[in-house]
């Protein structure tokens, strides 16, 4: 059987697929390039993907028949077509869990910088600035009795609505499955907003030029769930206008480049989509796509299938 591997994975958990087969992982220590992956994948009977990999009709083609499980080492899954995975005969399967503790903590760290101003303050004390303390000094908010609105309540949501309340937050939440209050509502009542659902055709662009609009002008929103679910742009215009207080974001509409707009915003966190980025987080991640790899190689069950109808392309 042939597996192959889209980018280095870390420590030995390649392990487990010993005596499974042939192994190939990419010599390139950076994302492949379409042409790239379409021939690391061929003749493969299964793939292990990172967020990076575009897996469509052309990579599956470019697979062949053989090809029974595509293994995302993420859990967002916006860049597999499930559906065509699905039509192929092959299943798709992501990495939920595992990094859920380590998003949510990101989440607060973000929360916690743009409104405390840390980073702000981190760049001052390096640059040399003369300064010293006095009572008005790099003032920022606190989070205690504020609304957070959380938009999207899956495991993640969840796992920051738990952090937020011990706090001293008030949590409310919107989610797509009907629980929690309406966006709009979500929207203009919240002190931070914090996004948390998946990307697909439905929240591509969900906070708008509209939708920050009508949140407060006092209000921050973070972004550690993926980068297109804001108008980029939209939000570079909100703040420079002071139609919303600041931002803090994870991710961006097109990795690795960042609107140009909000580098020099002091109001505004920007850190390299490093929501699992914990050493333990990765390794389980990396872990649980083996995982994946061996149970539907060997005739089982996926671990953590990725349901054809829950999914949508984005
Ligand atoms: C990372 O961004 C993930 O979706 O796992």
């Amino acid at each position: 059987m042939n597996i192959f591997i889209t980018r280095e994975l870390p420590g030995d958990v390649l392990a487990p697929l010993a005596g499974l087969g042939a192994v190939a992982v990419s010599p390139h220590d950076r994302p492949l390039t379409p042409a790239e992956l379409r021939a690391g994948v061929a003749g493969a009977d299964a793939v292990i993907t990172t967020l990076h990999d575009r897996v469509g009709p052309d990579v599956l083609a470019a697979a062949g028949p053989r090809l029974r499980l595509v293994a995302n080492t993420a859990a967002g899954y916006d860049n597999l077509d499930v559906a065509a995975i699905t039509a192929h005969g092959a299943i798709a399967t992501n990495t939920p869990g595992v990094l859920v503790d380590a998003t949510a903590d990101l989440t607060m760290a973000l929360l916690l910088d743009v409104t405390r101003r840390v980073s702000e303050g981190d760049r001052l004390v390096r640059s040399g600035t003369p300064w010293l303390w006095d009572i008005g000094f790099l003032l920022g908010t606190g989070l205690q009795g504020r609304r957070l609105g959380i938009v999207g309540m899956g495991a993640i949501g969840r796992a920051v609505a738990v952090r937020a309340a011990a706090f001293g937050m008030e949590v409310v939440h919107h989610s797509r499955r009907g629980t929690g209050i309406g966006l709009d509502e979500l929207l203009s009542t919240s002190d931070f907003v914090s996004l948390h659902c998946p990307l697909t055709a439905q929240t591509r662009h969900l906070i708008d030029e509209a939708a920050l609009r009508r949140m407060k002008p006092t209000a921050y929103l973070v972004n550690t769930a993926r980068g297109p679910v804001v108008d980029e742009a939209a939000l570079a215009r909100a703040l420079h206008a002071g139609e919303i207080a600041g931002a803090a974001l994870d991710v961006y509409e097109d990795e690795p480049k960042v609107h140009a707009d909000l580098l020099a915003l002091d109001n505004v966190v920007l850190t390299p989509h490093l929501g699992s980025a914990t050493s333990e987080t990765r390794t389980r991640m990396a872990a649980v796509a083996v995982e994946n790899v061996v149970a539907v190689l060997t005739g089982g069950e996926p671990l953590t299938p990725i349901s054809p109808s829950a999914s949508e392309k984005s």
